[in-house]
């Protein structure tokens, strides 16, 4: 097996190639009733718990821990670099549209909580409307596997170094460093979040890197099916479709998405064309070996991350799977043949329909609804605490059903408030539906809008109070 070990070698130079093609966001909403004036969000402060969320609590399972593969080590500086305080901050940042040259998007707008933390296109506009040349990347482990190479190409080699660029590059947020100390310096509610953090208030771009770190090093799912089952070596946790797809990814799969985070620290060329566009790692190295390598992201809660691989030409799982079955194209670099010995020329593993469906039921199972759907990695500036919260404004209102299909209804008594405005939002805060209301039941249809986690928040004068509805 000859995984390519670059790690040391990696030198940061990460120039983009730019597709000036500008994409216009879709507009799904549709007003369920009376439409008022559309909350104007940037104008809202962050929403913060009393106490930090915890952030250093990062579940780590026993079958993870007795690991021996060094990639399922955990970076102990950076692990231990997490404060909840830190973390809190990192949050705020993230979710921080003053960070983009025009006030627009954050990182939070290309990496979407429900979504993995990733975009579900297969370029992201930055603030001027330029794609992204590659497809934006999903997060999750990055506090795995010290010398994990960043970005599809690898090039650059830490988190640390990782976090700042986006906002610096020219058409993702389009700022220079004195402009990120200032934006920060203008909202008032920085001053006791870098003060807790930090000891004192001063902003400087290394704190703002390091509290960025800490909140994205932070996301670590372990919460899944597959966690169930490994934990408990309980194989029947899993449906037969499921176990089979386990076996079979097993066989060939987990050489390059190593059980436990299902990533590696390696780059390989899969044989997805003859002619790649994009050289991947060859794009720096300049070595003709590395053409068409790029890095093999980790699976975990990949059911979310659509659209698939660098450049996301794969819209569902089935394809990715029906691409490793009968479409892998007879790369002179292709690494699948080579670490596995095949006779060439590959061309795919030749499933069968029920192979197929089997692999696609296993990589559901890796999905972590924590890591999804937890307030403490959510848009801090569109309030989300989960249903069982306490419901500090007393309008003892009902959501139902819940999950819901084609419609949902929420019910208050009259006399708790006589004017209240009621929003449904995604998690990336998008209004999906709105509605101005004055107590008693009232139905949000649903049609339209795709599966998933979203906000539900009633709005009185500055009392509000959310709930989370499920999408089915
Ligand atoms: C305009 C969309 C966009 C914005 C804004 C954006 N990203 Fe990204 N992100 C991407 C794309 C695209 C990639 C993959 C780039 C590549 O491989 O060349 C990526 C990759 C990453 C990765 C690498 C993950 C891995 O496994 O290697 C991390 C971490 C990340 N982004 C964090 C952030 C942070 C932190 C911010 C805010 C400071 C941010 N991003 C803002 C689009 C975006
Ligand atoms: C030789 C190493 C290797 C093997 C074997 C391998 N993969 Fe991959 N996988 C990769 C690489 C590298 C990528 C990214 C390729 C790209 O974008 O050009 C990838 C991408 C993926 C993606 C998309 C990830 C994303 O975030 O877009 C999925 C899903 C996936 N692989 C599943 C599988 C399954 C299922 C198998 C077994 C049938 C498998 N892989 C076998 C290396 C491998």
């Amino acid at each position: 097996m000859s995984r390519l070990k670059n790690r040391n070698k990696y030198l940061v130079f990460g120039l983009l190639v730019v597709a000036a093609v500008f994409i216009a966001a879709g507009n799904h909403s549709l007003p369920a009733a009376r439409l008022s004036a559309p909350l104007v969000l940037d104008s809202i402060a962050p929403q913060l718990p009393d106490a930090p969320f915890d952030y250093t609590d990062i579940f780590i399972p026993g079958y993870i821990q007795q690991s021996t593969d060094s990639f399922n080590t955990p970076f102990l500086p950076l692990l231990d670099s997490i404060t909840n305080a830190g973390a809190a901050l990192g949050r705020v940042l993230f979710y921080e549209k003053r960070l983009s040259a025009n006030r627009q998007i954050s990182c939070g707008t290309c990496h979407e909580q429900a979504l993995s933390f990733g975009a579900g296109t297969a370029g992201s506009p930055g603030f001027a409307g330029v794609v992204t040349p590659r497809n934006t990347m999903h997060i999750n482990q990055l506090v795995f596997s010290p010398g994990t190479p960043i970005f599809w190409d690898g090039r650059v080699q830490t988190i640390q170094q990782q976090v700042i660029m986006p906002i610096l590059h020219p058409d993702e947020m389009g700022l220079t460093e004195p402009e990120i100390i200032a934006r920060v310096q203008e909202a008032s509610y920085y001053p006791p979040l870098f003060e807790a953090a930090f000891g004192d208030s001063e902003v400087t771009v290394e704190r703002v890197r390091s509290a960025l770190v800490q909140f994205v090093a932070s996301m670590v799912s372990f919460q899944s099916k597959f966690d169930e089952m490994q934990e408990n070596g309980n194989l029947n946790v899993f449906t037969p479709a499921e176990q089979q797809g386990w076996l079979l990814f097993q066989q060939t799969c987990v050489l390059c998405h190593i059980e436990g985070h299902f990533g590696t620290d390696s780059l390989f060329n899969i044989g997805l064309e003859m002619e790649y566009p994009d050289p991947g790692l060859a794009g720096w190295t300049g070595n003709p070996a590395h053409h068409g390598a790029f890095k093999s992201p980790t699976l975990r809660n990949i059911a979310q991350a659509a659209p698939y691989m660098h450049d996301g030409r794969f819209a569902t799982l089935e394809d990715v799977v029906e691409f490793y079955s009968n479409e892998i194209v007879a790369h002179p670099n292709n690494h699948i043949a080579e670490m596995l010995s095949f006779p060439l020329p590959f061309r795919g593993f030749r499933y069968s329909d029920e192979e197929k469906a089997a692999l696609v039921a296993f990589m559901h199972t890796l999905t972590d609804t924590v890591l999804l759907t937890h307030p403490k990695w959510s848009d801090p500036f569109v309030p989300v605490t989960n249903t069982a919260h306490h419901d500090p404004l007393d309008f003892h209102w009902k959501v139902f059903p819940n999950p819901a299909a084609h419609e949902v209804f929420v019910s208050w008594p009259v006399a708790v408030s006589s004017d209240v405005e009621v929003y449904l939002k995604n998690l990336n805060g998008q209004i999906m539906r709105q509605l101005h209301a004055t107590g008693g039941s009232y139905r949000i249809p649903l049609t339209g809008l795709p599966a998933g986690v979203y906000a539900l928040s009633l709005q009185s004068g500055k009392r509000q109070s959310v709930k989370l509805v499920v999408i089915k």
